[in-house]
C-alpha cells in the first residue's frame, strides 16, 4: 500500500517533470526554428505550439520524452546555429545538420552538448575556426568536412573522444599543419577523411595502429615522405586514398595483404619501384596510380580481378604488356594507361558488358590492330588510341558508335576508310585520324554526324570529293584534310558551315576555282589551299578575310591580285601561281594589262567601300556580342545564327545611303565624344543601328557645317596639319589588323572637312561607352581583368569545344584594347598600355585567361 503510494508519487513527479520539461524543450525547438530560414514550408509545419516536440518532424525523443536527436539534413536551411539554447536540451546526443547551407560561426557553446555522440555539421557554409570541442568526451561520429572551417583545427580536443568511431573533417581550408598525431590514440576509428584541408609534412608515426580503418583518405594535401609501410597493417580497409600529395618511395611491401581493398588511389605523387605489391589485391573495383614514376610491367593477375571496373595508370615509366584479360569481368568503366612504353596489344574484352565510356591508351607502342569488339561497344565516348603503332583497319562501325564524343587514333598505321556507318554517330564531336593510312572516300554521310567540331584526315591516303553535304555541319570549327589525294571542286556548300576558324585543304588535287562562299566564314581564322590545282581567279570576297594563316600558293591561279590581299602578295601566299597579275607592281608578280586596273581617283567625293573588316573596337563589345549570339543561338535556335550580321554576304549590299548618314549626324545622336572624334548613334529609315565616328580634319577647324553639329569638334586636340591622321590611322589599322573578332566598318564618307566612318553599331558593348557612362577617371585593375577576361571568352567561344589545345596567337594589347580608335580615348583618361591576355586552351580545363598590364606614367 504505502509502497504504492510511493510509486504513484514518483509518478507523478516524473510526469511534472516531464510536463515541465517539454515547455522548455518546446522554446528551444521552436527558437531553433525561428532562427533557420529555409524554401521548404512543410518542414516545419509540425513545430507549432500545440504538438508535441516528440512528434516535430526530425526530431527523436528517448522513452522519457526527451529530445535525443534533431536531423534536419538536406532541408537548404540556412542561418546561424544558436547553441547557446539548444545546448540546453538535456538528453540531446544527435545532431544532424549536414549538406544545408548553415553559416556564421558555430559559437563556443557548442562545448555545452557534453552528451553528443553524434554531430553532423558538414557540407555547410560555417565561417571561422571551429572552437575546441574536449568537453564532449562521448562523441563517436564527427563529420566537418566541406563545411568553410578555417584557421587551426582544435586537434587536441580529439584526445578525450576514445570513443570515436568516425571522423571527417576533409575539405576545409585550414591553415597549413602537419597531419594530427592526436588520431593515432583513436584505436576505434574506422572512417578517417583528411582529404584537401592543408596538412603538411610526414604522416605521424602509429597510424598502423588504427587497426579499426576501413576507409582512410588524406588526398590532396602537401605530405612528403616515403608512404608508410607500417599502412600494410591496416587490413580491414576497403578504402585507401592519397592521390594528390608528395609521396616518395615505392608501394610499401605487405600491401599485398590488404585484400579487402576495393578502392586504391595513389595517383598524383612521387612514387617509384613496381607494380607487383598489387596483384594479390583481388576485390580492387578501382585501381589508379596516375601520374608517379612507376616502372615496370602491370602484373599480369590484375586482368583476373573480377570486380575492377576502373583502371588508370597514365603517366609513368611502365613497359610490357596489357594484361589481356583485364576489363572483361565486371562492369568495366574505363581504362587509361596513356603515356608509357606499354608494348602488345590492346585487350579485346574491356567492354565484354556494354558498359565501357573509355579507352584511352594513347601515347604507347602498342601494335596489331583495333579489336573489331569496340565496334560493338555502344557505351564507348571516348576512344582514343593515338600514337602508337597500331595497323590493320579501323573497324567500320566504331564511326558509327551513337554516344562516342571523340575518336583519335592519330599517328598510328591503321587502314581502312571512314565508313557510312558515321551516320549514327550523333555524339561525335572530334575526329583525330592525322597521319595512318586511310584510304577510301569521305563518306557523304558524314554530314548527318552534325556534332562535329573537329575533323582532321589529314596525311592519309583518303580520295574522291569533298561531300557536298559538308555544309550541314554547322558545328564544325576545324577542318584539316591536307596531304590527302582529293580532288574535284570544294565545294561551295562548305561557306554554309558557319563555325569554321580553320581551313586546311592542301596538298590535295583540288581543282574548279576557289567558291567565294568561303569568303563569307565569319569566324574563318586560318585558310590554306596551297598545293592543289585550283584556277580561276581569287573570288573578291577572300579579300575582305582578315586571317592569321592565309596561303593559296602552288595553284593555278589566274587574274589580277585583289589589292587588299598586297601584304599576303609579299609574304609569299599567292607565290606559284604563274598566272596571277598584279596591278600595283607587286615584285614578282608580272603587271596586269592597262584594262584590268581599277579607277582610282576616288578619293574627292564619297567613297562607300562595302568591306567587311576588323577593328576589335571592344573586346568587351565583341565579347559582348558573341555572348548575345549565343544566347540568341539558345534560344530561337539555328535560324537566327544566320540571320546574324555576321554574315559577310550582307555587307557587299549597303542598305543605306551617304545621305541618311549624313542627315543623322546631329547634337541628339551623339554618344560619345574622345580624343579621336564624336560618335553617334544613328538609325536609319529601316531600323538598323550604325555607329558613325566623325573626324574633322585638322587643317580646317574653324570652318564647321553647322548642319551637321554643332558641338566643339576635337580636332584641334591633333595639332598638325594635313588630313586627319587619325582616319589615315584608323583605315589603315582596318587593313592591317589581322583577327577573326570583327566589328565590321561598313563605309567611310569622306569630305574635305571631315571624315565619317561607319561601322555596325555594339549596344552597351565598347569599353568607350562603358568608359563614358561610368564617368572613370581610370580603367582600375578590376575592370582590366574583367575586358581581358572577357576578351578571352569570346575567343575560346570561337573555339569552342576544340579538343586540342588552342593557343592564340593574336591576343596582345596591340589588337585588344590598343587599336587606334581605342588608344586615344584610353590615353584620355589617363592611361595607356593596357592589358594582354593569353588564352591557352587545354583538353581538361577550358580556358585559362592570365592578364597583365600596366598603367604608363604620365
Ligand atoms: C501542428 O502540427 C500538426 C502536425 O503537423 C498539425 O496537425 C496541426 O494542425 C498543427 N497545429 C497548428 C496550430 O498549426
Ligand atoms: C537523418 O534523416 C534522414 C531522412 O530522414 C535519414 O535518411 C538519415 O539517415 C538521418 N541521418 C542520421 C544520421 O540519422
Ligand atoms: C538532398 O535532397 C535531394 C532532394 O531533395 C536529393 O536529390 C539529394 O540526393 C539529397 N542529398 C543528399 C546528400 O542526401
Ligand atoms: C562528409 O559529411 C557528410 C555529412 O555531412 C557525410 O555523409 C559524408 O560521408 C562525409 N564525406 C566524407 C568523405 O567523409
Ligand atoms: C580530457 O579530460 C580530462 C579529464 O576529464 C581533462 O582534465 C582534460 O583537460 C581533457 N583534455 C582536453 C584536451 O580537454
Ligand atoms: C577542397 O576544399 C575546398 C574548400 O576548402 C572545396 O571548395 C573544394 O571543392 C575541395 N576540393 C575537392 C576536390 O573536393
Ligand atoms: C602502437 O601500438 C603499439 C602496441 O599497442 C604501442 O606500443 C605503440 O606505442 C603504438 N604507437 C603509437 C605511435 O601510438
Ligand atoms: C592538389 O591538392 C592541392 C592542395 O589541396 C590543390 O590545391 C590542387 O588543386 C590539387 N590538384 C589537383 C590536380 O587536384
Ligand atoms: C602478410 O600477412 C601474412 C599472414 O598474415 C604475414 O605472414 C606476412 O608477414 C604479411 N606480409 C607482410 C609483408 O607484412
Ligand atoms: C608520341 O609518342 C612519343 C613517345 O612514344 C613521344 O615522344 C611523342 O612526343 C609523341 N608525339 C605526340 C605528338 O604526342
Ligand atoms: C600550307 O600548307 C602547306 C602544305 O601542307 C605547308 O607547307 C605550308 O607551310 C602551309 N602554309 C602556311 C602558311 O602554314
Amino acid at each position: 500500500m504505502f509502497a504504492t503510494f510511493r510509486l504513484l508519487l514518483l509518478l507523478s513527479f516524473l510526469s511534472l517533470l516531464t510536463s515541465a520539461q517539454s515547455e522548455d524543450q518546446r522554446q528551444i525547438l521552436l527558437n531553433l526554428k525561428s532562427t533557420l530560414h529555409n524554401s521548404n514550408s512543410k518542414l516545419f509545419h509540425s513545430w507549432n505550439a500545440t504538438n508535441s516536440v516528440c512528434t516535430f518532424l526530425g526530431v527523436t525523443c528517448n522513452s522519457l520524452n526527451s529530445v535525443t536527436e534533431i536531423n534536419l539534413s538536406n532541408q537548404t536551411l540556412s542561418g546561424v546555429l544558436p547553441f547557446d539554447s539548444l545546448c540546453k536540451l538535456p538528453s540531446l546526443q544527435k545532431l544532424v545538420f549536414g549538406y544545408n547551407y548553415l553559416n556564421g560561426k558555430v559559437s563556443e557553446d557548442i562545448r555545452n552538448c557534453v552528451k553528443l555522440q553524434y554531430l553532423d555539421l558538414g557540407n555547410n557554409l560555417f565561417s571561422g575556426p571551429f572552437p575546441d570541442i574536449s568537453p564532449l568526451k562521448q562523441m563517436q561520429y564527427l563529420f566537418l568536412n566541406k563545411s568553410g572551417f578555417s584557421g587551426t583545427f582544435p586537434w587536441q580536443s580529439l584526445l578525450n573522444m576514445t570513443g570515436l568511431l568516425q571522423l571527417s573533417v576533409g575539405d576545409n581550408p585550414f591553415d597549413l599543419t602537419p597531419f594530427p598525431k592526436e588520431v593515432v590514440s583513436l584505436k576505434n576509428l574506422n572512417w578517417l577523411y583528411l582529404s584537401n584541408c592543408t596538412l603538411g609534412w610526414k604522416l605521424p608515426v602509429g597510424l598502423g595502429n588504427l587497426t579499426e580503418l576501413t576507409e582512410l583518405e588524406f588526398s590532396d594535401n602537401f605530405l612528403t615522405g616515403d608512404f608508410p609501410a607500417e599502412i600494410v597493417n591496416l587490413r580491414k580497409l576497403w578504402q585507401l586514398e592519397f592521390f594528390n600529395n608528395s609521396f616518395t618511395g615505392k608501394i610499401p611491401t605487405g600491401l599485398r595483404n590488404l585484400t579487402k581493398l576495393e578502392l586504391l588511389d595513389g595517383s598524383m605523387n612521387k612514387l617509384e619501384g613496381d607494380l607487383s605489391e598489387l596483384k594479390y589485391l583481388t576485390n580492387l573495383v578501382s585501381l589508379q596510380f596516375f601520374e608517379n614514376d612507376l616502372s615496370g610491367e602491370i602484373p599480369v593477375e590484375i586482368g583476373e580481378f573480377k570486380r575492377l571496373e576502373a583502371l588508370s595508370l597514365y603517366r609513368n615509366r611502365l613497359i610490357g604488356p596489357i594484361p589481356q584479360k583485364v576489363g572483361s569481368w565486371a562492369k568495366f568503366d574505363y581504362i587509361d594507361v596513356s603515356e608509357n612504353f606499354l608494348t602488345g596489344t590492346i585487350p579485346p574484352d574491356m567492354c565484354k558488358k556494354g558498359t565501357m565510356s573509355a579507352l584511352l591508351v594513347l601515347q604507347n607502342k602498342l601494335s596489331g590492330e583495333i579489336p573489331a569488339t569496340y565496334g560493338d561497344c555502344l557505351s564507348l565516348k571516348r576512344f582514343r588510341v593515338s600514337n602508337n603503332s597500331l595497323s590493320g583497319a579501323v573497324p567500320l562501325s566504331i564511326w558509327g558508335l551513337p554516344n562516342v564524343e571523340i575518336i583519335d587514333i592519330e599517328m598510328n598505321q591503321l587502314s581502312g576508310s571512314i565508313s557510312s556507318d558515321i551516320k549514327t554517330a550523333k555524339a561525335l564531336g572530334s575526329i583525330f585520324a592525322r597521319q595512318n593510312r586511310l584510304s577510301g572516300e569521305i563518306p557523304e554521310e558524314i554530314s548527318m554526324a552534325t556534332s562535329l567540331v573537329i575533323v582532321d584526315l589529314s596525311e592519309n591516303q583518303i580520295f574522291g570529293n569533298i561531300p557536298e553535304g559538308i555544309g550541314e555541319l554547322k558545328q564544325l570549327g576545324s577542318l584539316h584534310l591536307q596531304s590527302n589525294k582529293l580532288s574535284g571542286s570544294i565545294p561551295e556548300s562548305l561557306g554554309s558551315c558557319n563555325s569554321l576558324n580553320d581551313v586546311d585543304l592542301s596538298r590535295n588535287s583540288f581543282s574548279g576555282e576557289i567558291p567565294s562562299s568561303l569568303g563569307s566564314f565569319p569566324a574563318l581564322n586560318s585558310l590554306n589551299l596551297s598545293e592543289n590545282k585550283l584556277s580561276g581567279e581569287i573570288p573578291k570576297s577572300l579579300a575582305f578575310l582578315r586571317l592569321s594563316l592565309f596561303d593559296l600558293s602552288y595553284n593555278r591561279l589566274t587574274g589580277p591580285i585583289p589589292q587588299a590581299l598586297t601584304l599576303e602578295a609579299y609574304n609569299g601566299s599567292l607565290s606559284g601561281n604563274p598566272g596571277l597579275c598584279s596591278v600595283d607592281a607587286i615584285n614578282s608578280f608580272p603587271r596586269c594589262p592597262a584594262s584590268s586596273g581599277m579607277s582610282k581617283d576616288m578619293r574627292a567625293l564619297i567613297i562607300c567601300f562595302a568591306v567587311a573588316s576588323i577593328l576589335l573596337l571592344s573586346c568587351l563589345g565583341v565579347y559582348l556580342q558573341l555572348k548575345r549570339r549565343k544566347e540568341d543561338a539558345e534560344k530561337y535556335g539555328e535560324r537566327s545564327l544566320k540571320e546574324e550580321t555576321w554574315d559577310v554576304k550582307s555587307f557587299h549590299v549597303l542598305s543605306f545611303s551617304e545621305g541618311e548618314i549624313l542627315d543623322s549626324i546631329k547634337q541628339e545622336n551623339l554618344i560619345g565624344k574622345g580624343g579621336s572624334g564624336n560618335v553617334y548613334r544613328v538609325t536609319l529609315s529601316n531600323g538598323k543601328e550604325l555607329a558613325v565616328k566623325h573626324i574633322w580634319n585638322t587643317d580646317v577647324p574653324a570652318r564647321r557645317k553647322n548642319s551637321w553639329s554643332s558641338t566643339p569638334m576635337l580636332g584641334n586636340k591633333h595639332g598638325g596639319g594635313g588630313k586627319s591622321k587619325e582616319f589615315d590611322a584608323e583605315v589603315q589599322a582596318l587593313s592591317s589588323i589581322r583577327h577573326v573578332n570583327v566589328v565590321k566598318l561598313f563605309c567611310s564618307i569622306t569630305s574635305e572637312d571631315s571624315s565619317l566612318l561607319v561601322y555596325e553599331y555594339l549596344p552597351n558593348g565598347s569599353l568607350w561607352d562603358r568608359l563614358h557612362t561610368s564617368r572613370k577617371m581610370e580603367l582600375d585593375w578590376e575592370t582590366r581583368y574583367e575586358i581581358a577576361v572577357g576578351a578571352a571568352k569570346g575567343l575560346e567561344y570561337l573555339h569552342h569545344g576544340c579538343e586540342k589545345p588552342v593557343i592564340h596567337r593574336d591576343v596582345k594589347s596591340s589588337n585588344i584594347l590598343l587599336d587606334e580608335f581605342l588608344k586615344p580615348r584610353i590615353a584620355d583618361f589617363g592611361l595607356a598600355k593596357v592589358i594582354q591576355a593569353n588564352v591557352v586552351k587545354d583538353s581538361s580545363t577550358h580556358v585559362i585567361a592570365g592578364t597583365h598590364g600596366y598603367i604608363a606614367p604620365g
